[in-house]
């Protein structure tokens, strides 16, 4: 898909200002599966800067400003120290960077979970703050009613359920979830519970692949893969992971380049012109007019 975007110069009070490019919707996402099939697979990748989000948005269906920049943007060691200012600000970026995709921004740890009142206030704060259409949040049966009461007052939820690394501390660790009858029967069940709630898509995180075949077999709508299976209904990975920013990545993760060679190598380049002072040279310095 080309990244040269179409001015739309035709306005509305619906659409007040021009548009690139008409940004796709949470019921068109929706829309995708049709009768338990997912015809073409969702495409979702993180984003947290505008920037990337420029360079991703004609790829994809849905850009996932995820919590995951704690650990990638501000070397937190998990997501649970995330605030939901950190969401704001990037989430604002990344609309201000797109004009195709669905932006979905994560819900923080501590932000939803203690009741669905809260849950409004910090999803109507993100999405009032960012421009974005939809909240991601953690959690399966629990957070059900929650999905409900969000959904209900105009606020579009993803469900995220599996492996989920808010629960870090409950989990104990990152591991793959399913293994155990009675945990494959959770997720599941907590897939179900979502999507009964309305939510518009499910993230399945870290489970083993059966368990993501049944988990997307037994909803209505898309199931979003991370670690899961190739039959779910869409794929999602961290960027960077993707990217190959970082020398060690989760087994599930393809790593399609190798940006940190890349920036070491430049960098290394870089360093080196300065101190021969090589760097600046005639073309990037200026001389007084004649
Ligand atoms: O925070 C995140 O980036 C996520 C994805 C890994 C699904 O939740």
């Amino acid at each position: 898909m080309s990244t040269t975007f179409q001015l739309d110069t035709s306005t509305s009070r619906a659409n007040p200002t021009p548009v690139p490019m008409k940004r796709l919707t949470v019921p068109r996402i929706r829309a995708r599966k049709v009768d338990g099939i997912t015809a073409e697979p969702l495409v979702m990748l993180t984003a947290y800067t505008a920037r990337q989000a420029q360079l991703l948005d004609a790829h994809c269906d849905l850009l996932l400003v995820g919590d995951s920049l704690g650990q990638v943007i501000y070397g937190l060691p998990s997501t649970i120290p995330v605030t939901l200012e950190m969401m704001a600000n990037h989430g604002a970026a990344v609309v201000r960077g797109s004009y195709h995709s669905v932006v979905v921004v994560d819900m923080p740890f501590g932000s939803y979970e203690s009741s669905k009142e809260l849950a409004f206030d910090s999803a109507a704060y993100l999405l009032k703050q960012t421009g974005a259409a939809a909240v991601k949040l953690e959690g399966g049966e629990a957070m059900a009613e929650t999905v409900e009461f969000l959904n209900s007052r105009g606020i579009p939820v993803m469900g995220h359920v599996g492996l989920t690394p808010q629960a870090v501390n409950v989990l104990g660790g990152y591991m793959a979830r399913g293994r155990s009858d009675a945990e494959a029967d959770k997720i599941v069940s907590d897939a179900v519970a979502l999507d009964k709630a309305g939510a518009f898509a499910i993230v399945i995180e870290g489970v083993v692949e059966p368990i993501a075949i049944d988990a997307t077999q037994a909803v209505s709508c898309p199931t979003i893969g991370i670690g899961a299976s190739a039959r779910c209904d869409g794929q999602v990975l961290v960027t960077e992971d993707m990217l190959g920013m970082f020398e060690r990545v989760p087994r599930f993760v393809k790593r399609y380049d190798d940006i940190a060679s890349m920036i070491d190598k430049t960098a290394a380049a870089y360093a080196h012109e300065v101190r021969t002072r090589a760097f600046p040279g005639e073309d990037q310095t200026y001389q007084p007019k004649d």
